[in-house]
């Protein structure tokens, strides 16, 4: 052996033998004596430790013991009592003639790998190796942005994760449903409808934890109206048109009579929008308030019309037959009253009734 030429091993060629050795054959595999070698390998398993964590290297001793050391990969960390690592997270445990303990704290990904404890003893050398095998917990490290797309348009979502083992992911839609999309980092909607709008959760997880993170799409079309439902009302009582618009962004809302713009708070006549609903408000009608009506739904993407009939409709009999319309009001147009009026009107109209019957 040429850099051991003689057999009374020295402490630096033991530790060159021993990495020498390490070379020649694969770890995983229990080694034992070789040939004209004088040292037992002994492989213990793996350790497995997540990052951050503390890990202990143990490695038995023996009474004879002249030299022992740990070793990372080339390096040396501890020869005996000695210190060689600069490293502050490595430390000694215990070191006596039954174990010869190191720790390492806080351990990060770089750590993995074989550490080797080489021992001398006064018959042979022996080493005894152990793979550290680190653990992260997975973390969403790249995630599109909320985005605001119209519709037909594809969309690609990215989620990237890091950890180890490396994470599996997942795609889901959470609201307005809960259902799986994808098993992939790449999320790909093509040709996206309004029903695929809502919060995407992407999730990673391996063995020893997740982490999940939401993206918003928003999914934008032109309004489309309900069909305008036709209203009769009696001369005098209030009355309203509604007009409903699917829309994203919310549509802006427009009234017509035949040609001509109706606005808010004019003639009688009040205009309300609750989002997705516009509601015209007829607070007397008149004779010249029958007619053809239309509200036109918009948003940047486009509009859509709907068109209503108001027309009239005769009272009933038993009012009619007092003085002709307007001068007996039922109680739907008592509703229309002041509130200082309504009691006394309802008194009224109930009086009135009791009246007609003799
Ligand atoms: C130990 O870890 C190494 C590297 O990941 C692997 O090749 C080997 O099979 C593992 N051995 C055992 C016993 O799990
Ligand atoms: C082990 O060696 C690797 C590669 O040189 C290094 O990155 C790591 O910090 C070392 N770990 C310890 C605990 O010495
Ligand atoms: C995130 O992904 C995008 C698209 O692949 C890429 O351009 C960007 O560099 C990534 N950012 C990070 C921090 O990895
Ligand atoms: C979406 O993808 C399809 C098929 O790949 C393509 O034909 C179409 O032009 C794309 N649409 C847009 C808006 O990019
Ligand atoms: C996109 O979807 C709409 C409605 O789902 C469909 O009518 C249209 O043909 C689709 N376009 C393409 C390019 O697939
Ligand atoms: C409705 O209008 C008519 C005619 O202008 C009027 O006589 C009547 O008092 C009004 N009714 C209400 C409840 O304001
Ligand atoms: C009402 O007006 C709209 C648009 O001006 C028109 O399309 C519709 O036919 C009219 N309806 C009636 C009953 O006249
Ligand atoms: C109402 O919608 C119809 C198609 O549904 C369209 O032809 C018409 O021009 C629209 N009217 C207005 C005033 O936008």
């Amino acid at each position: 052996m040429g850099v051991c030429g003689y057999f009374a091993v020295s402490w630096k060629c033991l530790v060159v033998l021993s990495f020498r050795l390490l070379l020649l054959f694969p770890t995983g595999l229990p080694v034992h004596s070789q040939g004209d070698s004088q040292t037992d390998s002994k492989v213990m398993d793996n350790i497995t430790v997540r990052q951050g964590e503390t890990v202990f290297l143990r490695c038995a001793q023996g009474d004879i013991v002249t030299h022992t050391a740990w070793l990372n990969r080339s390096s040396i960390l501890y020869a005996g009592e000695d210190k060689w690592s600069v490293d502050p997270r490595v430390s000694l445990v215990t070191i006596n003639q039954e174990e010869f303990t190191i720790k390492i704290e806080d351990v990060e990904v770089t750590d993995e790998g074989l550490y080797v404890c080489a021992v001398q003893t006064s018959s042979r050398p022996r080493t005894t190796s152990v793979h550290i095998l680190v653990q992260v917990p997975p973390t969403i490290i790249n995630l599109s942005k909320d985005i605001m797309v119209n519709e037909g348009s594809n969309v690609t979502l990215l989620c990237q994760a890091s950890g180890k083992p490396y994470p599996s992911l997942t795609w889901k839609l959470l609201s307005p449903s809960d259902v799986l999309e994808s098993e992939d980092e790449y999320l790909d909607l093509p040709n996206i409808s309004r029903q695929r709008a809502g919060t995407y959760e992407c999730t990673a997880s391996n063995d020893i934890g997740k982490d999940a993170q939401t993206v918003e799409i928003t999914v934008n079309y032109a309004p489309s109206v309900s069909d305008g439902r036709d209203v009769g009302v009696a001369l005098g009582q209030g009355g309203v048109l509604e007009c409903k618009a699917d829309a994203s962004p919310e549509a802006d809302f427009e009234w017509y009579r035949e040609d001509r713009r109706i606005f808010n708070d004019f003639d009688g006549i009040v205009i309300e929008n609750f989002g997705q609903l516009s509601k015209l408000t007829f607070l007397n009608v008149s004779e010249a308030d029958y007619g053809n009506y239309s509200c036109i739904a918009i948003n940047k993407l486009g509009s859509s019309n709907t068109s209503f009939l108001l027309y009239e409709i005769i009272e009933p009999s038993s009012s009619t037959l007092l003085q002709g319309p307007g001068a007996v009001q039922d109680g739907n147009s008592c509703s229309m009253a002041t509130h200082v009026q309504t009691y006394s009107c309802l008194l009224l109209a109930f009086v009135l009734q009791f009246l007609l019957r003799f």
